[in-house]
């Protein structure tokens, strides 16, 4: 059985386009039981650049509610907390001391934050590191991420090797797996959604602010009565990705034939996100007004995660030269 490990930034309520590129592929790949899957919420990464407590503690919720609500099942994913497992942070120690210091000074990550920040502290530039150790301390095979962080795992390899050819085969050597079908979800403005951009639809809000949200998307001016061009209306685009197919050729006709204005498009749109996501959206409020049963559901994972973690560290020990 493979072990498939990734880690999810905690950056706030994930949005549409996390949902449809991120969250559902890999809950359907860890509902696979082919798979042992680990996936945690990198919390201590975040430290590197959220310094406010009740937003560091909400984003982790917000993430947690939402992957819960989407159907991750904590009894076929082990599904933690990064800082609940401390264990990792000796292990970052353990292999930043097998780090040559220049792979970290070149890491393209590290020079784009270096450029684009005004505090640049150590845990930016230890990050890499971090995030060898979230992968080795668990002995995972397989790594999905997105292509930006296909030089982060190049990087975990090459400590993994440096510290295997050193003390003999301590670790696992760990593969990037790296998503072909990269979905593109287009945000309300048509760019790519992002929280960066400032274009997300954000599911989990309240009906009517919900509603505000997708009566902003983006469309050219075209009258009720004119006929318009589905295949470069965001409106559309979004529609399509979420409706089931014959709703998504009707809408298309609408388009084509005219009468038939944006306002009411997104009406429909938003009508079918309701309905879409209307279990996922009580769910994440059930969650985010009960955190004591999130925090539930994450200790399970803690828990285990932490037996795994301390037999790697009690070899990492053990091959240093600490016992
Ligand atoms: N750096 C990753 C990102 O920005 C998140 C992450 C942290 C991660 N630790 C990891 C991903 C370990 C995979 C494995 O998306």
């Amino acid at each position: 059985m493979a072990r498939i490990l990734t880690g999810i930034q905690s950056t706030g309520i994930p949005h549409l386009g996390n949902i449809l590129g991120a969250i559902k592929p890999a809950i359907d790949m860890s509902n696979d039981s082919k798979n042992d899957s680990f996936l945690f919420i990198a919390d201590m990464h975040s430290l590197t650049a959220i310094k406010d407590a009740g937003v560091l503690r909400e984003n982790t919720y917000t993430v947690a509610a939402a992957w819960l609500a989407f159907g991750l099942d904590v009894n076929k994913t082990v599904f933690y907390r990064q800082s609940d497992v401390p264990e990792v942070t000796e292990l970052t120690w353990y292999l930043s001391c097998f780090t040559p210091y220049p792979m970290l000074a070149n890491a393209v990550s590290f020079k784009d934050k270096l450029d684009r920040l005004s505090e640049v502290n150590a845990g930016v530039f230890l990050y890499p590191v971090l995030m060898a150790a979230d992968i080795i301390l668990y002995d995972a095979n397989y790594v999905p991420v997105g292509k930006d962080q296909l030089q982060h795992l190049e990087i975990t390899r090459d400590i993994t090797s440096a510290f295997n050819n050193h003390y003999g085969e301590t670790f696992v050597m760990p593969e990037p797996k790296i998503s072909e079908q990269v979905m593109i979800i287009p945000g309300i403005d048509g760019q790519k959604m992002s929280k960066s951009y400032n274009n997300i639809i954000n599911i989990f809000l309240p009906e009517n602010d919900l509603r505000k949200n997708v009566m902003k998307i983006v469309t050219d001016a075209k009258t009720v009565e004119e006929p318009k061009n589905p295949d470069t209306c965001n409106v559309f685009k979004i529609y399509s990705l979420l409706a089931d197919k014959d709703k998504i050729e009707e809408m298309r006709n609408n388009y084509l034939r005219g009468g038939m204005g944006y306002g009411q498009a997104k009406e429909t749109l938003f009508v079918t996100i309701m309905e879409k996501y209307n279990k996922e959206r009580a769910l994440y409020n059930h969650y985010m007004s009960n955190i004591d049963e999130l925090d539930k559901q994450l200790k399970i994972g803690a828990d285990k995660a932490r037996i795994v973690a301390s037999a790697t560290l009690k070899r990492v020990r053990k091959a240093i030269g600490y016992s």
